[in-house]
């Protein structure tokens, strides 16, 4: 049997800091609700676009795994926040490498881009059509926001990471998964403004306005990823107990200790940086791996729980 082992990790997190402070000068909001409500204490603001930002977190990646760019087989890009329209994020990123001898395609599922992009390429391992890949989530949300809403303008933030995964026959890596989509919450979470919707000269393309219920998608999002974590490691004849690092999707500390209080996970076996970072969508998740990886919290053989939701409302645990 074909596994898919994690063989190097990478991140880019652009230098430039936006903390709850600077907020507050152009927005009616306050370092006291921003932390309280969500956790969070600054993010960060890309100074480039999303291809220099993964060529960064890509080159760490392959380098930790000891691989050469022209090895590498397929990209699998998770993102919402593309560079063009076309061609696709993967292959920018694949030219800026030199990865000429790869595959390149997108995956964008919102905030659980990187998460499906992971279960993509590991099902292409797995059956044996490539025999390595590089993954990558990341995003340029700032780009996108509506920077006059203080329901969303506080919440996110800009970074990528990436994960090479190779080939193997030992029983490594993504280990199972759960995928799906509450769809009652299509409308919770809009970004208008970009997309063939808007492209009729009357609308302002490119102007974006977003729509946005944070309490019923914190509702969804709480209930779908406890669902998708418990379903995943029965299904593995595990239990959250066996567990050895919860790390899942950073959107606001209240949902991660919502959602770790569900699987009765105590805090210090979650991984939370959310306070440094706000929600970066695609990539949360990657970049808490790598930084717990950094930190030595992750072991081989340790046994991860990652569930994530985004609009759609896609939701997972892998
Ligand atoms: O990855 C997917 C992305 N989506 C999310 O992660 C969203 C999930 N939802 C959440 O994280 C939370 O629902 C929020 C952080 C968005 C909001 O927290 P909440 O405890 O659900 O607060 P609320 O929406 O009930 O708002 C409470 C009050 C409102 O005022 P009133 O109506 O009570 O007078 C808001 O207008 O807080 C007000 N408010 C703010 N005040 C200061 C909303 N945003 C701000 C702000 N600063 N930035």
């Amino acid at each position: 049997m074909t596994y898919a082992v994690v063989t190097g990790w990478g991140k880019c997190l652009p230098p430039s800091i936006l903390s709850n402070a600077d907020l507050a000068t152009f927005l009616d909001t306050s370092d006291e609700w921003i932390r309280t409500r969500t956790g969070i204490a600054e993010r960060r603001i890309a100074h480039t676009g999303l291809t220099d930002m993964a060529e960064v977190a890509a080159r760490r990646a392959l380098a930790a795994a000891g691989m050469a760019p022209s090895q590498v087989e397929l990209v699998v890009f998770g993102t919402t926040s593309f560079d063009d329209q076309a061609p696709n994020q993967a292959s920018g990123l694949q030219q800026v490498l030199g990865a000429t001898a790869a595959a390149a395609m997108d995956v964008n599922t919102a905030c659980t881009s990187f998460l499906y992009a992971w279960s993509t390429a590991n099902a292409l391992i797995r059956t044996g059509v490539v025999k390595n890949a590089l993954v990558v989530g990341g995003e340029v949300i700032s780009r996108f926001m509506d920077w006059r809403n203080r329901n969303v303008a506080v919440l996110f933030g800009d970074g990528c990471a990436a994960l090479v995964l190779e080939a193997t026959d030992r029983e490594e890596g993504l280990l199972g998964e759960k995928l799906g989509c509450d769809v009652g919450g299509r409308d919770a979470l809009v970004i208008r403004g970009m997309g063939s919707r808007y492209a009729d000269f009357s609308r302002r393309m490119g102007v974006t306005e977003w729509v946005f219920d944070g309490p019923e998608i914190f509702r969804r999002a709480v209930a779908g990823m406890a669902r998708a974590a418990h379903e995943v490691l029965a299904a593995r004849g595990l239990t959250p107990a066996d567990v050895d690092l919860l790390v899942p999707h950073q959107a606001n500390l209240r949902i991660i200790e919502a959602v770790a209080q569900k699987l009765s996970i105590p805090a210090e076996r979650a991984f939370v940086n959310v306070q440094r970072y706000g929600n970066m969508s695609a990539a949360t998740v990657p970049v808490a791996l790598v930084e717990a990886l950094e930190e030595g919290r992750v072991r081989p053989g340790s046994l991860l729980l990652m569930p994530a939701f985004g609009a759609g409302l896609t939701w997972c645990a892998h």
